[in-house]
């Protein structure tokens, strides 16, 4: 089986490598600009080709450029091919089902996405961490054929995902992932107006960030909560709101939104009674 890449990118060269390492076929990428190309082959050791080129020589064609240009680039790479029989388009998207490749379809070709429920910013450790990775693999085809279930079946571990179902398996990964940034920020934002070093502040929070990340790990997501939401304490939760009143506003309706879905998780799991429960709503949501 002849793989090749359409997009010298991170994730191109880095999944190529990674496949190279574990003993496939990767003949080569044909990519937009020369720099990241002529990088890529060198990396790899493998071969530039046009795109029309690549589709020939190849069985399987990882299409591995941004999200946006992903349904382009395919179009006008096969526009020239009657038929795609025996050719597997498949593209590396998070948020994109394999409908984006349509076209191909359309003419004999078998599509998929197949997505590393991993970020991607170095080339060299994304090879080793792909090592790691857990993968979605989804595709329009009634069946996942024997070619992709050899690159299945090297992973460490990967999951089916529907295609109708796409945006919401990348709005949970853009959660788990993006927004512990957000979260993050926030705590930073508190201790820098306090003039702690931001720096400073998260390697001093870190061990409460792990050991929350832990807690998780262990008991599962309804048994972890600690804190002042958790005991029932209002007082704690005023002081933190007066704080609001005395220093900046920046954040005021972030904590109290997080609060109020705190709130939700804590019924949920019945954490606390009902009547505790209803005074710390009103505490969060009276200004
Ligand atoms: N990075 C991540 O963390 C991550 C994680 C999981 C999945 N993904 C997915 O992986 C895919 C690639 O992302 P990436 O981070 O590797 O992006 P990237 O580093 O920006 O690479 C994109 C590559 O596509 C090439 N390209 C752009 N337009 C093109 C065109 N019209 N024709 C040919 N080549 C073109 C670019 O060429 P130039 O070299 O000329 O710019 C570049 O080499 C995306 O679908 C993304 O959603 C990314």
């Amino acid at each position: 089986m002849k793989i090749g890449f359409i997009g010298a990118g991170k994730v191109g060269t880095s999944f190529g490598k990674f496949l190279i390492n574990k003993g496939f076929n990767v003949v080569g990428y044909s990519s937009r600009g020369k720099t990241n190309l002529e990088n890529t082959v060198k990396f790899t050791n493998t071969k530039k080709f046009s795109s029309v080129d690549l589709i020939n020589e190849c069985d399987l064609i990882f299409l591995t450029v941004n999200d946006d240009s992903i349904k382009s680039v395919l179009d006008e790479s096969i526009m020239s091919f009657e038929k795609l029989v025996n050719k597997t388009f498949i593209h590396m998207s998070g948020a994109h089902s394999s409908r984006l490749l349509m076209n191909a379809y359309e003419k004999g070709a078998k599509v998929y996405s197949l997505h590393p429920l991993q970020s991607v910013s170095s080339i060299e450790n994304a090879v080793k961490d792909f090592s790691n990775s857990v993968f979605s693999i989804e595709t329009i085809n009634e069946e996942i054929d024997e070619n992709i279930q050899k690159i299945l079946d090297i992973l460490k571990s990967y999951f089916k995902i529907d295609s109708d179902k796409k945006a919401i398996y990348h709005m949970a990964a853009s959660v788990f992932s993006n927004y512990l940034n957000t979260l993050m920020d926030f705590g930073l934002e508190l201790t820098s107006s306090l003039d702690i070093d931001k720096k400073f502040a998260f390697e001093a929070m870190k061990p409460l960030i792990y050991s929350s990340l832990k807690n998780i790990e262990n008991n599962g997501v309804e048994n972890s909560l600690t804190g002042p939401l958790s005991r029932g304490d209002v007082n704690t939760i005023k002081t933190h709101l007066k704080t609001y009143e005395e220093n900046n506003k920046n954040f005021e309706e972030f904590y109290r939104f997080m609060g109020l879905r705190t709130m939700d998780y804590i019924e949920k799991n019945g954490i606390l009674d009902e009547t505790k429960i209803d005074e710390l709503r009103n505490t969060l949501e009276e200004k």
